[in-house]
């Protein structure tokens, strides 16, 4: 069993339950988009290089998240919206302590 349950409120508010492998080192950006909770060209814009925000979300339960790298701190610190429990998804990678982790999308950046 390597998959871990994560719950994501998509921008329109809806939330869905979904199961993220921990084993095809994937982050949280690209699991989004595996689903579909994100139309395409919302977001991962960047590709995951902590480069455009289009990941951005809400980190609801009090998970103990690695720390922001620098480059994700400067990202954030320009981005739109940005709240204390901001992150960039595609800077959280799938781990097993992640299980029932609960996250919001940040809204589309315009
Ligand atoms: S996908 Fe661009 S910052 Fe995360």
């Amino acid at each position: 069993m390597t998959d871990i349950k994560i719950k994501i409120t998509d921008r329109e508010g809806v939330t869905h339950e979904v199961d993220a492998p921990t084993d095809m080192n994937m982050n949280l950006m690209e699991v989004v988009r595996s689903y579909e909770l994100a139309p395409e060209g919302t977001i991962g814009i960047c590709g995951g290089m902590a480069m455009c925000a289009s990941c951005q979300c809400y980190v609801e339960s009090d998970h103990e998240l690695p720390e922001k790298s620098d480059d994700e701190e400067a990202m954030l610190s320009e981005a739109f919206n940005v709240k204390d429990n901001s992150r960039l998804g595609c800077q959280i990678h799938m781990t097993p302590e992640l299980d029932g982790l609960k996250v919001e999308l940040a809204p589309e950046e315009m």
